[in-house]
């Protein structure tokens, strides 16, 4: 069959993957990317698919109720799936403002065009930060669906503000809704200002490695294609009204990556430099995936030791894509913040 999808926030880091892996997927679907291309989206992540003809590039903000009622009444879309969000918990901490704007109103606007244009299917992909954080004394407890929604930060409250409204959308008028609540992707085209990718791009330029506090926060790693997988499945074949947590049950505590990045990377553990910690720092992550699993038969195929490898790979052939954004804005956003050069 064939289907129009609108995917926003398609020039970053997960957005851009999944719009690679539904073109190369689906040969008869048309998948319209929709990104305001802020400091993190960025379009050379898109240029080799830009001339293909199942593809159409716009740039727009969310929040720009004509911008998106146009690119509606073109498209006619089937299916919205929404990754436009600001998505950096620190930037949150230093400004929340447009935290608020992109990932509440912006989301608002997104299905309000979604109501007056008719669609089969509109996407949330949200957070497992929406759930607060789980001590690290109680290993045996995880996030499921119905773990009740217990922010830390600006970014995950603007997150789980979008869920309620989202879910909203769906009582009052009937909208069909999904929500996935995933955890920690990595893999390519991941900004570096995030843990891996900027672990891995200050490695390989023999600069200091970041970790906050002491690095024993834990986070639960998924590779970014299983995700992509999950959302595909979910638009297909979830059910509406739902919400889907993501998560492949792989918990790790943040110095072990920065020390597995080290010696992949044939470099010396000395560069790791303790810094001061975020404020209000979640200290541990983790998804009870069995919902998803068992109703959409979804399961992580990449394992960490495989993923990160594919990754640190993908960073070494890619230099031109993380230097160029390195010799720009964000440079100058991380030697403010951390005062290192
Ligand atoms: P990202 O920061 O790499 O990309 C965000 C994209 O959205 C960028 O291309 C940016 O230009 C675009 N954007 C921002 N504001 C916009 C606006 N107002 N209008 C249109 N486009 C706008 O983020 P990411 O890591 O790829 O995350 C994508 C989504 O997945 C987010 O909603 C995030 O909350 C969620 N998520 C991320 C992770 C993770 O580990 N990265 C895990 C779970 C959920
Ligand atoms: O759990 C899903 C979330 O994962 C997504 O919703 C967010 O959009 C995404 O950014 C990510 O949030 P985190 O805050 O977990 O990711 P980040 O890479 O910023 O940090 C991961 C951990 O590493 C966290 O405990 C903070 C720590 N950290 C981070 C950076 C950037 C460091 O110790 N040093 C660093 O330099």
């Amino acid at each position: 069959m064939y289907m129009t999808i609108i995917v926003t926030g398609g020039a970053g880091f997960i957005g851009s993957n999944f719009v690679f892996y539904m073109l190369k997927k689906y040969s008869n679907y048309r998948i319209v990317c929709m990104d305001k291309l802020t400091y993190a989206g960025n379009l050379s992540t898109l240029e080799s698919i830009m001339d293909n003809k199942n593809f159409r590039f716009v740039k727009a903000d969310i929040c720009d109720r004509s911008a998106v009622y146009k690119l509606f009444e073109e498209e006619k879309p089937d299916i919205v799936v929404n990754f436009a969000a600001e998505s950096h918990v620190d930037r949150s901490i230093d400004n929340p403002q447009i935290f608020l704007q992109t990932n509440i109103i912006g989301t608002a606007t997104l299905m309000d065009a979604c109501r007056k244009h008719g669609i089969k299917r509109y996407h949330q992909v949200s957070t497992d930060e929406v759930y607060g954080d789980l001590p690290l004394e109680r290993p045996d407890l995880f996030f499921t669906e119905k773990t009740p929604l217990h922010t830390s930060s600006p970014y995950s409250s603007s997150k789980a503000g979008a869920d309620l409204l989202v879910l909203s959308y769906y009582r009052t008028y009937g909208l069909p809704v999904t929500v996935s609540r995933c955890s920690n992707n990595y893999g390519p085209y991941h900004f570096p200002e995030k843990l891996i990718p900027l672990t891995i791009v200050n490695a390989l330029n023999d600069k200091p490695l970041p970790v906050y506090g002491k690095g024993l926060n834990v986070r639960d790693w998924l590779y970014v294609e299983d995700h992509c997988k999950a959302i595909d499945l979910i638009i297909h074949k979830g059910k509406v009204g739902e919400i889907y947590n993501i998560g492949g049950h792989n918990e790790m505590r943040n110095i072990d990556i920065v020390k597995i990045i080290c010696k992949e990377l044939n470099k010396p553990e000395s560069l790791i430099t303790y810094v001061t910690d975020r404020k209000g720092h979640d200290m541990r992550y983790a998804i009870d995936p069995t919902k998803i699993h068992s109703e959409l038969g979804w399961f992580p195929e990449t394992k960490f030791e495989q993923g990160i490898k594919k990754t640190i790979k993908w960073y070494l052939d890619n230099h031109q894509w993380w230097e160029n954004i390195i010799s720009g804005e964000y440079k100058s956003y991380y030697e403010k913040k951390f005062n290192i050069k």
